[in-house]
């Protein structure tokens, strides 16, 4: 069976975006792939994150994959942190990542640009997502649009490793949705917790309303009476996830046409998102009740993770002709 590795970091709330551009694939590639999911604690440490809740806000990330329908019978679901081969592997690869490459990629200039003091993490941010895949040596990675460019440097990692080492990784290819760039409720940038223009998929069906309700639509309907264009809108977009393809026509001619607004057009996608994550949330609700449960998932993925990134670790280090020591490496 082909490995699958992919990864998300806790923060705090899985949104549309990120369940439409990767997660719904994660769940779907589960029953093809030999699957490996990660909570990356590691990379959050390279943002704005608080101490007194990075632990809760990495068990409720785990608590959200599994009401998702992440099947810890049919995939391995672990948390970064607790497998400290990441890091390792990390390490080493920065040996062969040229610098131009890190400071070239689009998520740095852009999170870079937004902080006063830059921290090494976020440089070296991708170099620790490539070790994470090949780690595993994961060749196919569900993501979304914005994680295609470290994906590019993970196989350019690969290759420089195996020409200066011997074949060790394979290069590994993103595979992505066919909703690889959700926009925000802002209308113009990716849909990120970080630009607050989020909806979750476990808020309850008023607090998705409270934040559908302002959310940018197409800019020539100033009133009811002005035809619009659903392709330059927001909302008809994610209408097209949510709603079914023949109310889809009929809403876009009814906009078209100016029969209905953009409230009541608004308050159809409520309905129909917020019916699609009815039993995630209630899944949700169980997994609360047994926080026992999400642990011990947790615990039995670091251990299955840790033994296959041993391997990989003891093989890396032999090809570099590192000293081997017969008593690290155990528990
Ligand atoms: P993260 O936590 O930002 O997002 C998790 C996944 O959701 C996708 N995504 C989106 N897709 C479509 N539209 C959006 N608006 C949107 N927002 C987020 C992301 O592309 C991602 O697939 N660096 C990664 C985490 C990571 C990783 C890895 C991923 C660490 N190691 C190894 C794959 C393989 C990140 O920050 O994703």
């Amino acid at each position: 069976m082909t490995r699958l590795f992919s990864g998300i970091q806790p923060s705090g709330e899985l949104h549309i975006g990120n369940f439409l551009g990767a997660i719904h694939n994660w769940v779907e590639l589960q029953n093809t792939y030999e699957a490996i999911y990660c909570v990356v604690d590691l990379h959050a440490l390279s943002g704005d994150f608080d101490p007194a809740i990075l632990s809760e806000r990495t068990l409720t990330m785990a608590r959200h994959l599994l009401a998702c329908g992440i099947d810890p019978d049919k995939s391995v679901l672990f948390v970064q942190g607790h497998v400290p081969e990441h890091a390792e592997l990390m390490w080493i690869f920065c040996s062969v990542t040229p610098i131009g490459e890190l400071e070239r990629m689009t998520q740095f200039k852009d999170k870079s640009a937004r902080q006063l003091s830059i921290n090494t993490g976020l440089l070296i941010y991708p170099v620790l997502q490539a070790a994470d895949i090949l780690l595993y040596k994961g060749e196919v990675v569900p993501v979304g649009e914005d994680q295609v460019q470290h994906l590019e440097l993970t196989r350019e990692i690969a290759r420089k490793f195996n020409t200066r080492f011997g074949p060790t990784f394979p290069e590994p290819a993103s595979r992505l949705s066919t909703a690889k760039r959700i926009v925000g409720l802002d209308g113009q940038a990716k849909m990120s917790k970080s630009l607050g223009n989020t909806i979750g998929i476990i808020e309850s069906p008023e607090s998705m309303w409270d934040k559908l309700r302002p959310a940018f639509t197409d800019p020539a309907r100033q009133r009811k009476s002005d035809p619009g264009e659903p392709t330059r809108c927001n909302i008809f977009t994610l209408h097209g996830y949510f709603t079914p393809a023949e109310n889809q026509n009929e809403i876009a001619s009814a906009c078209r046409g100016a029969t209905i607004g953009c409230f009541d057009c608004k308050k159809i996608l409520h309905k129909n998102m917020s019916d699609r994550f009815e039993p995630i949330r209630q899944r949700e609700a169980e997994l609360q009740s047994k926080p026992g449960y999400v642990v011990d998932v947790l615990e039995a993925g670091a251990s299955a993770a840790r033994s296959i990134a041993r391997q990989t670790v003891g093989e890396v280090r032999e090809k570099m002709g590192m000293l081997p020591c017969q008593t690290a490496g155990g528990d």
